[in-house]
């Protein structure tokens, strides 16, 4: 049975799945949002990993920025321009940028951002659906033997990677200015496979679709690996699935998912608007950081300040 706990204010966390997800309840999201529900997202956003709101239809560009600095500080996509010209990057079924493969956001960066913040503008009368998956209980229920593996590897992440392999059916003139785009600066970034968590201490896989390869590894053997651990993320027990409706909002942990978004909607329009949280860089568990591996810098991009232009010791809120 749901368990729905209150706290002191009218905001109620229901938990939905056996590791990850819960919904949030009694709450109207915006920058007058008071502290005490602040506090009270943040904590179940913690401890479940990707939180579900119904019935924020009454947020636009503007509130869901003024809401995302609740949380912390916003940040622009490092190469894709904003839907809005300030930091909410338009996720839509007819610009090529379908997320169909499980992935945190932007780690091809060091300081990737620590939140995303997705909401529902237009959806589908079918399909479209969202997967989440923990990467903090993919890593606690491997086998002994494979979480110290994991201790000791580090993969290089890239924003390059062969987006005709993973939308075969799509026009190649739309693929082609997508990718140039999104490749518009390449990034290299060497992460830990296992990130400690910054904030609850836990450790995380941090793998997904940015990774190219394992440091040290032949292609063959890096594959290998990244596939082992990968199962273990997407295993069905270890994620939530949502069906969205307009008005809905899904706040992640980046620090402790991957997620994936179904491409099953045929032609129907589905347009959603993620506004990100900066983040700070990830250490291992021998507290050795990220590196950015190329280019220099993570350049300015048109407005505001860059996922992962924050180099290094940026607050995680
Ligand atoms: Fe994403």
């Amino acid at each position: 049975m749901a368990t729905a706990t209150r706290t002191d204010t009218t905001l109620t966390v229901t938990k939905i799945g056996g590791r990850i997800g819960a919904e949030i309840g009694g709450v109207r999201l915006g920058g007058d949002l008071p502290e005490a529900d602040v506090a009270g997202i943040r904590a179940a956003l913690l401890a479940h990993k990707v939180v579900f709101f119904r019935g924020q239809e009454h947020l636009d560009e503007a509130s869901h920025e003024a809401f995302a600095e609740l949380l912390g500080a916003p940040v622009a996509h490092p190469t894709v321009p904003s839907a809005d010209g300030r930091y909410a990057l338009g996720i839509d079924s007819h610009h090529g940028a379908r997320a169909n493969q499980w992935h945190t956001d932007v780690t091809f960066v060091p300081a990737y951002p620590a939140f995303s913040i997705l909401r529902a503008v237009t959806i589908p009368p079918y399909g479209g659906d969202t997967l989440w998956a923990n990467t903090a209980t993919a890593y606690s229920n491997l086998p002994e033997p494979l979480r110290v593996l994991a201790d000791g590897l580090r993969a290089v992440h890239s924003n390059e990677y062969d987006y005709a392999a993973l939308r075969p059916d799509a026009l190649p003139e739309a693929l082609a200015q997508y990718r140039e785009v999104f490749t518009s600066t390449k990034f290299l970034t060497e992460h830990p496979v296992v990130r400690v968590h910054p904030e609850t201490g836990e450790r995380t896989l941090l793998l997904g679709n940015f990774v190219q390869r394992i440091q040290g590894l032949t292609g063959r053997d890096s594959r290998a690996l990244l596939d082992l651990f990968q199962a273990h993320i997407e295993s069905p027990e270890n994620t939530v699935r949502r069906q969205w409706q307009p008005g809905d909002v899904a706040i992640w942990d980046n620090r402790a998912t991957q997620h994936y978004g179904v491409d099953d909607s045929d032609d129907h329009e589905r347009t959603l608007r993620r506004v990100t949280v900066d983040g700070d860089v990830p250490v291992g568990p021998d507290g050795v950081p990220s590196r950015l591996l190329s280019p220099e810098n993570v350049p300015d991009p048109a407005f505001g300040i860059a996922s992962g232009a924050s180099t290094s010791d940026a607050p995680a809120a």
